[in-house]
Formats: C-alpha cells, sequence, structure tokens
C-alpha cells in the first residue's frame, strides 16, 4: 500500500456522524493535521515554526495520536525518547538532521550536545538540546498502552519505556532537586513550557541577555512578532542555554542564574510517577515505590508552593527562595494531581472562576492572570489562552468531581480549536487565533476530546 493510502486509513469513519456533521468535520480536520505533521517516526508541532521534535508537545501528541494509530503513538513516544542523556535526561528538543541549521533557532550548532554535553551523556546522535520540558511523558505510555494493550504487549512497548521513564524521572529527582526540598527545578525559561510567562520575569532580571550579534531568530520568519517573545526575552534564553552549554550541561557543578520551581512542572511529575506505578504493575514488576514517591512529591508540591492568600500555587524563586506573587495558569494545573487536600481543590476551582481566569467569551483559561499587570492577550504565554493547558485542567476538573464545569472548558476548547484552525494559541477574551495553525497538540489534544467524550456524569 502507498504511504499517502496508509495515511488515508487512519482518517476516521463516520462513527462521529450520530453526533453531528460537525464533529466528524471536526474529528476529520485534526487527524489531517496529525497525519501532514507526521515525518515517519515521529510529529513535528508546526511544519513551519518548530519543524523538530518536541518534548512535551510529543507527549501530549501521542495522547491524541493513539485515537488514529496506536502503533504511532508508540513509535512518537519511542523516537523521543531515543534522545535521551546517558544521565536520564531527556532533552525538549531532538533535531531532524536532514533540516538546514536555518530552519529554526537554536539549531544543532548552538546546543552542541554531542561535544558540549559528552561528560553529562548526551548521545553520539542524535544532536539534541541540552534542557528539558514537563514530564507528561509517562502518563502519556500509560494512554497509548491502554489504547492497544495487546500491540502494546506484541511490540513490548512498555519493557523498553519504563527504565526509559524511570531514569527520567530520577535525573529529575536527584540532579534537578536544586532547592533541596525534593522538587525538581526548571533552569531556563523554556523548560516549563511558558517561555515568557510572568512568572519568570523577576528571576529573569538577574540574566544578562546576550548580544543581538550573538543569534538569529527564525521563529519571526513565521510568527508575528506581536504574538512572539521579544528580542531582549530571546537575549536572556540565549544567555542562559550558552552558560549551561559551557559548563556541560552539568547540573553538579553549572552555575544556575536561573533556578525555579515550577508548579505545573511538578504537578506532571507527580501524575507521571502515578503513571509509573500503573506501567511497572502492568509488567508485574516493583511499583509501589512510584505510589509512595507521588505521595510524598504532593506533600511537597503542598509544602513548597501552595499560597492560601492566592489561593493557587505559585512559582518558587530559588535564588531568594521566596514565592512570585504572579498568578500564572502553571498555579491551577495541579488540579491534575489526584490526592490534592480536598480544601485546595475547591480553592483552586474558585480561583478558575474568579475574575482572573474566568474568559467567559471563549470559555478558555488565560495563561496568565486576566487582571494582571503584565497581561497581554497576544503575545504567547503573557496571556493568551493554550489547548494543552486547557486540556490538563479539563482532566483536573473531573478528578476532582467538577464535571460540568468539565464540560464547560471541553465544549469551549472544541469550539475555539475548530473556529481557528487548530492555532497553536487564541486571545481568551475574543478567540481569535495566534501563533501557528494546524498546531499538532491542539490537533491531538481534539482526537482526545472528542474520543473521551461524556464518559462521566454530570454534577
Ligand atoms: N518554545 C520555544 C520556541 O518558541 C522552544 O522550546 O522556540
Amino acid at each position: 500500500m502507498s504511504e499517502t493510502a496508509a495515511q488515508e486509513q487512519l482518517l476516521p469513519g463516520d462513527t462521529l456522524q450520530a453526533k453531528g456533521p460537525g464533529l466528524l468535520t471536526l474529528r476529520r480536520g485534526a487527524a489531517r493535521v496529525l497525519l501532514d505533521n507526521w515525518t515517519g517516526t515521529s510529529t513535528v508541532p508546526s511544519r513551519t515554526l518548530y519543524p523538530h521534535q518536541w518534548s512535551w508537545d510529543s507527549a501530549f501528541v501521542a495522547i491524541g495520536l493513539r485515537h488514529l494509530s496506536a502503533r504511532r503513538a508508540q513509535c512518537e513516544l519511542e523516537s523521543l525518547l531515543a534522545g535521551q542523556w546517558a544521565d536520564g535526561r531527556v532533552p525538549h528538543i531532538v533535531f531532524d538532521s536532514d533540516l538546514p541549521h536555518g530552519a529554526y533557532f537554536p539549531s544543532p550548532d548552538f546546543w552542541q550536545s554531542s561535544r558540549a554535553g559528552r561528560a553529562a551523556g548526551a548521545p553520539t546522535t542524535p544532536e539534541t538540546s541540552g534542557i528539558v520540558q514537563p514530564p507528561v511523558h509517562a502518563l502519556a505510555a500509560w494512554l497509548v498502552h491502554r489504547a492497544d494493550p495487546e500491540l502494546s504487549a506484541r511490540r513490548g512497548f512498555l519493557a523498553r519505556v519504563l527504565p526509559r521513564l524511570q531514569a527520567w524521572h530520577d535525573y529529575l529527582l536527584t540532579r534537578r532537586d536544586l532547592g533541596g526540598g525534593g522538587l525538581a527545578a526548571v533552569v531556563h525559561p523554556w523548560e516549563p513550557g511558558m517561555d515568557n510567562s510572568p512568572c519568570w520575569d523577576r528571576a529573569l532580571t538577574r540574566v544578562e541577555p546576550a548580544a543581538s550579534s550573538m543569534f538569529r531568530r527564525a521563529d519571526l520568519q513565521h510568527g508575528h512578532p506581536a504574538d512572539r517573545p521579544t528580542d531582549l526575552d530571546y537575549g536572556r534564553y540565549v544567555r542562559l542555554a550558552a552558560d549551561y552549554r559551557a559548563a556541560g550541561y552539568d547540573d553538579r557543578t553549572a552555575r544556575h542564574a536561573f533556578a525555579l520551581e515550577d508548579p505545573a512542572f511538578n504537578a506532571l511529575l507527580i501524575v507521571s510517577e502515578l503513571a509509573l506505578a500503573d506501567l511497572a504493575r502492568a509488567l508485574d514488576r516493583p511499583h509501589r515505590h512510584h505510589r509512595e514517591r507521588a505521595g510524598l512529591l504532593t506533600r511537597r508540591l503542598v509544602t513548597r508552593l501552595w499560597d492560601g492568600a492566592a489561593g493557587q500555587f505559585l512559582v518558587r524563586d530559588l535564588a531568594s527562595d521566596t514565592l512570585v506573587t504572579e498568578r500564572g495558569v502553571t498555579g491551577l494545573i495541579p488540579l491534575v494531581v489526584p490526592h490534592l487536600p480536598r480544601e485546595i481543590a475547591t480553592r483552586l476551582c474558585a480561583t478558575l472562576a474568579s475574575e482572573h481566569f474566568s474568559a467567559p467569551g471563549t470559555r478558555l483559561v488565560p495563561s496568565y492572570d486576566l487582571t494582571g499587570r503584565a497581561f497581554d492577550p497576544t503575545r504567547y504565554w503573557r496571556g493568551p489562552a493554550w489547548f494543552n493547558t486547557a486540556w490538563l485542567v479539563h482532566h483536573g476538573l473531573r478528578t476532582h468531581g467538577r464535571h460540568a464545569h468539565a464540560e464547560e472548558l471541553r465544549e469551549g476548547f472544541l469550539e475555539q480549536a475548530g473556529r481557528t484552525g487548530f492555532a497553536e494559541y487564541v486571545d481568551p477574551v475574543t478567540g481569535a487565533g495566534r501563533g501557528a495553525r494546524r498546531f499538532s497538540w491542539t490537533a491531538a489534544l481534539t482526537l482526545d476530546l472528542l474520543s473521551t467524550a461524556r464518559e462521566e456524569p454530570s454534577s
């Protein structure tokens, strides 16, 4: 069968027809995005803006792709894990060696992983970045396994990915426990995945920006400058990455000018620890320690990052060992953690519905406080609503029994994703699409929300 014919076979049939032609069109459109963005071994987030493989993007993509092809979803995660370093880190980008360096900045010749990262355990090939992104992978692996347990067993999927995922979490909980409080720290604004969130502004004032002659941005060839981080942001991103590279990406010796404990990053680590327990149990391997670790991490998350006065989690800046008083969506995502104290879950739901995060025009969740001093409805993570965070909050609401609110968010998600042609993000107030279109995780999570629709009773 030709590649095109094989692709066509993956397009969804008419199972959604009964629920209305609109949903079928949406599903086919989302599937088409994933087929077009598939490279043969993985999925690019966007053919224009992000033409390589990104770490947390791939995890979200796998979660959606499992509804089209469990085999492809497994390959997606395994090709990412092929870029894992011997110290356990899963790099935030695995580069496609067929692309010219000018296709994306920072390119492999900036990161120099196989050379500069050799002592830290970078592979000889593929070339990768040296930083990480949020650990959604074990959760994705478990969901992908469950989509087709027989295929998973036949291919030995779980047995191959389990040790890699365990090494990844061990890296985060040892080398990255920079605050000594038992949570994982991020050392670059690209690591929590919310690049220019106002939550990092204060810490970034300590970073001397690299001269603009040190880099040439490729993102502005495809993205509108008003939708993207500024040149000053980029100067700081480059400085931090270049300093980490100069230290051989070694967390024991690197002097991290930027080191923060991020609520969403650690919440996803907890959910993924629980997924590791499920994965290990499915293979009849020891699993209880993963559950215990998730419990311990949940208590540390609350002790170190919960702010009762704000009614949400906040970022801890390790340089001053203080909480940052900016409200980002990162502080609401811990709702995905199942064993949160009940009163904290209740407060998080109240904050979500408050003037800080309630956007009735789109029914999505802004990336930053609508009333905040730095709110900007168009600029990347400084206000726009994103679809992966909406998906996470949706699951958090369901986890804590808020089914009516979860359903409203799901409907807002599907409406905005379809209306904007699977935009990367939208203005949370008007719904105007921003950033890239035909964006992979928006399409993937659309498929997931269409497939898991109405499983729960309404509250
Ligand atoms: N989000 C970053 C970018 O905009 C990469 O991780 O390129």
